[in-house]
């Protein structure tokens, strides 16, 4: 899984055969539009899809691993680096961005000091996302060539089909492909995909949200036809899983809700707030159930300190006291975790900085500083005891699935029994999710319980929830009745266009992840297949 980002020779290489008719167009499109507003061909393309979540959601930023797919929806960035200097200031270079959707994206230019990229977090402008990708991706550029290597001046149309605020992580796919452009402008004949994915995780969390790494890593190291398990401890991996044969074969089906998440709007009550929440229980855990003076690590996690630095501390010290010579499972590690948080963190209704500062034995001066300066965040109290409930039980859930697909279903004549084991454990990470860790909405749960009884074996919340997008275990049978079932009980209440109509439910088929696409080569339209290069077929 891990190597270098490939360079599509031709569209095939990147999608399906059902979506290649629709991508041609788009792709053509793009290409020209670019000539027209630059007035030159784009060199080249960089790629990088959204994704849906399958199972594991908000324990990627507790350092635990998930279960995600790229979907077909995708970020397109065309570029070129043939930027006249004439009107650039000196020691700095030119980026011009643009969108396809410039109503709503407005196109910028900007000068760049070589040194620094600066990007004002408090405002919600398109192009913080660009700019969060130049920065990592500098960075990188730096380490390798050098303290005085000079950035490329860029021209870039950005395409994107991902839904925005809808769940499936446009957001990633455009920081992703935004790190990929720029590490390609500047010179880089090949991008290492773990390189990329850690500098667009960090840098992501310049533009105001504090998240964690489950989208840049499914956007960046999917595999068409699989879903991909990223762990994110010792070091960041991703492997891809594919699911059994069954029958009735399984189908998942993605379904907006239509109520918009916008994430750096709400970050300090929301995502921002469950991070810091998560931490803070890690470090009270720690202080109440580890030996004084304990040390959390220091890891990967947005405030550094994790639920999973917690659990790997907790039971080393508990086996070198003991003595143990065998580790216990992770299964049954994280059932006693959720027993012992069920213990130790009694209140319900949260706790309050004060109450927390002491148990840590620091002043609430410290843990503000610690924990809640650079995100944020609006709370009187911590709801610990929830929150750590939800990642363990769910870092359980992961571990469960994991071993069902590994398993195999016994009887291959009729898997039902299979599939709606499958399905539970997504209807609990639902209920989890709406009763425990508070990160769904009433029309999720509506959109869940609607499929749920139009046959679907389970129903969830996917990505950061608080609206956004569902997603559906369904057996390919059912799938008519429940599209019926959404239209007839939920869309049809709603005033949609017909553009967000046809958009609302997708069959979702595991897609490949990030790409580059060198048009230089192949002047004309993009190339389909090998047969047809250079030549127009749609
Ligand atoms: P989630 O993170 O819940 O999976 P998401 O990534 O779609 O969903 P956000 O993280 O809030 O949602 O990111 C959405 C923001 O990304 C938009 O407000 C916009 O600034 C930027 N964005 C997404 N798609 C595009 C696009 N096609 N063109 C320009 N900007 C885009
Ligand atoms: C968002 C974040 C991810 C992850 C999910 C919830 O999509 O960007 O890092 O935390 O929410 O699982
Ligand atoms: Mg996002």
């Amino acid at each position: 899984m891990a190597g270098p980002v490939p360079v599509a020779s031709s569209l095939s290489d990147i999608y399906t055969v059902d979506a290649i008719g629709t991508q041609a167009k788009r792709w053509n499109n793009l290409l020209a539009r670019f000539q027209t507003i630059y007035g030159q061909p784009a060199e080249f393309v960089a790629r990088s899809p959204g994704r849906v979540n399958i199972i594991g959601e908000h324990i990627d930023y507790s350092l635990y691993p998930v279960l995600p797919m790229a979907i077909t929806a995708d970020s397109l960035l065309a570029v070129s680096t043939n930027v006249a200097s004439t009107n650039t200031k000196e020691g700095h270079y030119k980026i011009k961005i643009a969108n396809v959707q410039d109503a709503k994206f407005p196109a910028h230019e900007f000068d760049i000091p070589y040194e620094a990229v600066d990007i004002d977090a408090t405002v919600h402008e398109w192009t913080n996302y660009f700019k969060s990708g130049l920065r990592g991706a500098l960075e990188l550029l730096r380490k390798k060539h050098g303290n005085d290597f000079e950035p490329k001046s860029m021209q870039i149309l950005m395409d994107g089909t991902v839904p925005a605020g809808g769940g499936l992580s446009s957001s990633a796919a455009f920081v992703s492909s935004s790190a990929l452009a720029v590490m390609v402008a500047n010179g880089e004949k090949t991008v290492d995909k773990t390189e990329l994915t850690e500098l667009a995780i960090v840098s992501e969390r310049a533009v105001g949200v504090n998240s964690g790494g489950m989208d840049q890593s499914a956007s960046v190291f999917s595999e068409r036809g699989s879903a991909l398990f990223v762990s994110f401890t010792p070091s960041l991996k991703a492997r891809p899983v594919s699911f059994p044969k069954t029958n009735p074969e399984l189908t998942f089906l993605i379904a907006q809700s239509f109520v918009t998440a916008d994430k750096f709007v709400t970050g300090p009550v929301h995502y921002n707030l469950r991070v810091v929440e998560c931490s803070l229980a890690a470090a009270y855990l720690n202080a109440v159930l580890n030996p004084p003076g304990t040390q959390l690590p220091s890891d990967a996690s947005p405030l550094s300190v994790s639920l999973h630095g917690f659990h790997e501390t907790y039971f080393a010290l508990q086996e070198h006291s003991s003595g143990a010579t065998k580790s216990k499972s992770t299964e049954s590690q994280l059932e006693e975790l959720v027993a012992l948080t069920a213990e130790k963190l009694d209140k319900r209704d949260g706790y309050t900085r004060e109450e927390i500062a002491a148990v840590l034995n620091i002043s609430v001066d410290e843990l503000n500083k610690k924990f809640t300066s650079r995100f944020p965040v609006r709370a009187e109290k911590f709801k610990l005891r929830q929150r750590a409930l939800h990642v363990f039980s769910e870092a359980l859930r992961v571990l469960k699935f994991m071993s069902l697909l590994e398993q195999q279903p016994t009887n291959t004549d009729d898997t039902s029994e299979y599939n709606a084991q499958l399905g539970d454990l997504l209807n609990q990470t639902q209920d989890s999710c709406r009763d425990v860790y508070e990160c769904s909405c009433k029309e999720i749960d509506e959109l869940c319980s609607i499929a749920r009884k139009a046959g679907s074996y389970g129903s969830r919340l996917t990505g950061a929830g608080w609206g956004g997008c569902s997603v559906h275990l369904v057996p390919a049978g059912k799938v008519k009745a429940v599209r019926e079932a959404w239209e007839r009980e939920y869309y049809s209440k709603l005033d949609l266009s017909e553009e967000q109509k046809e958009a609302a439910v997708v069959v979702s088929k595991p897609g490949s992840g990030s790409a580059v696409y060198l048009v230089d080569d192949k002047p004309g339209p993009v190339v389909v297949d090998d047969r047809d290069r250079g030549s127009e077929v749609y």
